[in-house]
């Protein structure tokens, strides 16, 4: 527990550590200018998998490394080629990991992009050390390059560390609308009229922000929180039937909530709408009780 206590304290520093923006920043702005929204993004970003791909890809050098470690500690001297293999071949994998978590980085702000940033040096720290181990263990330095491989691991450590609180305490990475349900009940949105002279709007229904698209003949409701990082999509802009996303150009089909374009990942919410009385109404498609909706201290079972 004082572990956890010392650690938290020390996450909550680096959030607030706004010495970090300023670099933090730049290398940011160069990252977008060579990384802008595209195909290329997509492909790090995940959008075609429907989740990120940087946790996916960050498995292969922790594992490879993880398992050179074992080698060095019960493996014996027959092991050591195989550790040394797998020492190199976790530097390599952690190319495609680091530009992957980079472009995701890039799309964060504020007390995440902190976070991040330490995240990224730890890692790179981390890399540099099993890098000199794979070296020294070249030269026949083995007990070097065993030493370097424990630093390697306890950086390594640090980064899965706070990589863990970006994700479930800070949500980067997660479908920012996971938990924005409607009542699956019909529920009244706002008047018809809501959209007279123009072509989407944003109204609160209870707690979610949901934004009205008129469509021809029809009224579409959607999640104006976009999937990726929350921006309001209200402020985004329509056309050829796709809303794009005014913070980093997403683009989502209206009339489904597909993905188009990324970085998102995640579909749009959609909900679906009738319109009463000159009143247009929504609702929560029908769903089970699951994480999303289970109702907070309602006595129910
Ligand atoms: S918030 Fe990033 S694309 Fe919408």
């Amino acid at each position: 527990m004082v572990v956890v206590t010392v650690l938290e304290r020390s996450v909550r520093r680096l959030e607030q550590a706004h010495s970090l923006d300023g670099p933090a920043g730049a290398v940011v702005n160069v990252i977008n200018r060579w990384l802008p929204a595209g195909r290329v993004k997509d492909v790090l970003s995940g959008t075609d998998l429907g989740h990120p791909l940087h946790p996916l890809l960050v498995t292969v050098p922790i594992g490879a490394w993880i398992s050179a470690g074992f080698l060095d500690a019960f493996g014996g001297g027959g092991a050591r080629s195989a550790a040394r293999t797998l020492v190199g071949l976790g530097a390599l994998a952690a190319v495609p990991a680091t530009l992957t978590g980079a472009s995701d980085w890039a799309d964060t702000l504020g007390a995440e992009r902190r976070i991040g940033a330490v995240h990224a040096m730890s890692n790179y720290g981390a890399i540099a050390a099993y890098l000199a181990s794979w070296t020294a263990r070249r030269r026949g330095r083995h007990r070097v390059g065993v030493g370097l491989s424990a630093a390697g691991a306890g950086l390594l450590g640090v980064s899965g560390w706070l990589g863990g609180h970006l994700t479930y305490a800070a949500g980067v990475g997660v479908d920012t609308t996971a938990f924005s349900t409607l009542p699956s009940e019909w529920t009244d949105a706002a008047p018809e009229a809501a959209l007279d002279g123009r072509d989407m709007v944003a109204v609160l229904v209870g707690t979610v922000s949901v934004l009205l698209v008129k469509r021809p003949g029809s009224v579409v409701a959607l999640s104006n929180r976009c999937t990726h990082r929350g921006a309001p999509l209200v402020d985004g802009s329509l056309g050829d039937g796709c809303i794009e996303c005014p913070w980093h150009g997403s683009r989502f089909d209206v009339a489904d909530g597909r993905v188009v374009r990324g970085p998102a990942t995640r579909p749009q919410q959609v909900y679906e709408t009738r319109v009463r009385d000159g009143r247009i109404e929504v609702r929560q498609a029908d769903e089970q009780r699951t994480l999303r909706t289970n109702p907070v201290a309602s006595g129910n079972d």
